[in-house]
């Protein structure tokens, strides 16, 4: 027991030194974890947040354990081991079997044995946890469960001081406005774990585009083994994102065709291997077009000089609406039919819907903020509704569904104010880019991905008054 109590305070010299330091926050857990492991004489130890969400916990210190265990993949808050975040100290001792496990097979080929689980408490709240492993079977010990929540307490008030002194580094900057300061002081403890350094540029841009459209991400969450030899893994794959709320992992693609030809081939093996798993390759044309859509670089390197074919002309574009109209008002027939749009780009198609629509019809227009607005980080409503649509049945009347994020959006804002129904009526869908899976009830036409102008649809502002569809240069 003598020597168990000086493990102890070794440890918790070495936790109080290290709160006092100014070491960058993944080294200081980095650290801890380390001092809880050996102090335990365990095997490793991870230290978890979860995520604004909290639906996920994120690893934002680990110590023992492999990169491959610790990409093990997205942790479920309400999968693994949810008696941790209810507030309790769990000892399981057999991880493999255990229900709370969520990569059984992980665990196994990583030879973890028994685990020691303490919430991180912070005023009352879980905000996170700390785990211990070990590779042979442990009955942990009241004391040793003393040990560990403590050493929870101790990393709550850490990343209490560490929020802090973020927050203090913050108030110098003058460019960042008061409400900001404070909206981004209250996520502090979960930015850690969010990557400081993205391995290029577009997944910094495609991230900023994801938190514009509140689409939770986890940047490189989990590695695939490819193949193996004797035990030994050669060859792994770890996609740039996962959306969890959307179950999509995407790699994105840049530059070389050699690149290129190595991700598909990744890709292939990885979709044969995890037949489960969806994954979403996103090449260089791909995400240029979705960064010149918002206006983060020039589209085709300024090469804007004008139309280069019609795709839908004035007469057929006529046609197709009163037939999208006709089935319209075949469908709502005795129903309290509002249309709403969504401004600027649907003007042209939604005018021409209504006055081709043969039964009673109500208009509403909303406005929402876009990435080149420069009004804030993410997505908001500048022009709300002026009707109240409780009880109504509406169609949402979208120009173009492109990724997808902004229908999604505005379709969980709608639906919260209860609609009898609701249902979405676009003109074009560039379904090949959807990364968003919305469901669509009436659609004009599919189109290939390219970016279209006229009928409405403008690049920079201009080209909405062509009364036909055509693709830009
Ligand atoms: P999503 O959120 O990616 O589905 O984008 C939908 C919005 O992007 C549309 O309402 C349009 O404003 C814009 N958009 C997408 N593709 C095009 C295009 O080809 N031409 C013009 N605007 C587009
Ligand atoms: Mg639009």
């Amino acid at each position: 027991m003598e020597e168990t109590e000086n493990r102890y305070s070794i440890a918790f010299k070495q936790i109080a030194k290290l709160s006092n330091s100014d070491l960058p926050l993944r080294k200081l857990t980095n650290s801890i974890a380390g001092s809880t492991t050996k102090a335990l004489q365990a095997a490793g130890c991870a230290i978890l947040l979860l995520n604004p969400q909290k639906t996920y916990l994120d690893i934002i210190g680990a110590y023992g354990l492999s990169d491959i265990y610790l990409r093990k993949g997205p942790i479920k808050a309400d999968v693994s081991y949810p008696d941790i975040l209810d507030g309790k100290t769990i000892a399981v001792e057999d991880i493999i079997t255990h229900k709370g496990t969520q990569y059984p097979e992980y665990a196994q080929t990583e030879n973890l044995k028994s685990l020691l689980g303490a919430p991180v408490v912070q005023q009352g709240e879980v905000i996170g946890e700390i785990r211990v492993y070990t590779r042979t079977e442990r009955h942990f010990k009241p004391h040793e469960k003393d040990f560990i929540s403590t050493v929870a307490n101790l990393i709550a008030s850490i990343l209490e001081r560490n929020e802090l002194k973020q927050y203090l580094q913050t108030r110098h900057d003058d460019n960042v406005t008061q409400q900001k300061k404070l909206s981004s002081f209250s996520y502090l403890p979960f930015t850690p774990s969010r990557p400081i350094n993205f391995g290029h540029p577009s997944e910094e841009e495609f991230a900023r585009l994801l938190d514009f459209y509140q689409v939770e991400w986890l940047y490189e969450p989990r590695s695939f083994p490819l193949s193996s030899e004797n035990d030994k893994i050669t060859e792994m794959f770890t996609p740039d994102f996962y959306l969890p709320e959307i179950n999509l992992y995407i790699e994105l693609t840049t530059s070389k065709q050699s690149l290129i030809t190595e991700k598909n081939h990744k890709v292939r093996l990885l979709k044969e291997l995890y037949p489960d798993v969806t994954i979403r390759l996103l090449n260089k044309s791909d995400y240029l077009r979705l960064f010149a859509k918002f206006g983060f670089i020039p589209l085709g390197e300024n090469k804007m000089t004008g139309v280069q074919r019609y795709l839908f002309s004035k007469t057929q574009i006529q046609r197709r609406v009163r037939s999208l109209s006709k089935q319209i008002s075949k469908d709502y027939q005795d129903k309290d039919l509002v249309l709403i749009g969504i401004l600027k780009g649907v003007v042209c198609f939604i005018s021409d819907l209504m006055q081709y629509i043969s039964i009673p019809v109500v208009i509403d227009f909303m406005a929402i903020s876009t990435p080149t607005d420069n009004t804030g980080t993410s997505i908001k409503i500048t022009k709300d509704l002026d009707i109240d649509i409780k009880g109504k049945d509406v169609i949402m009347v979208e120009d173009i569904v492109d990724t997808g994020m902004t229908l999604n959006y505005v379709l969980n804002y709608l639906s919260a104010q209860e609609p009898a129904s609701l249902s979405v009526c676009t003109f074009l869908d560039k379904r090949v880019r959807r990364l968003i899976d919305v469901r669509l009830d009436y659609v004009g036409y599919e189109i290939p991905d390219n970016f279209v102008v006229g009928y409405g649809l403008d690049y920079q502002g201009k080209y909405r008054n062509l009364p036909f569809i055509a693709i830009l240069e």
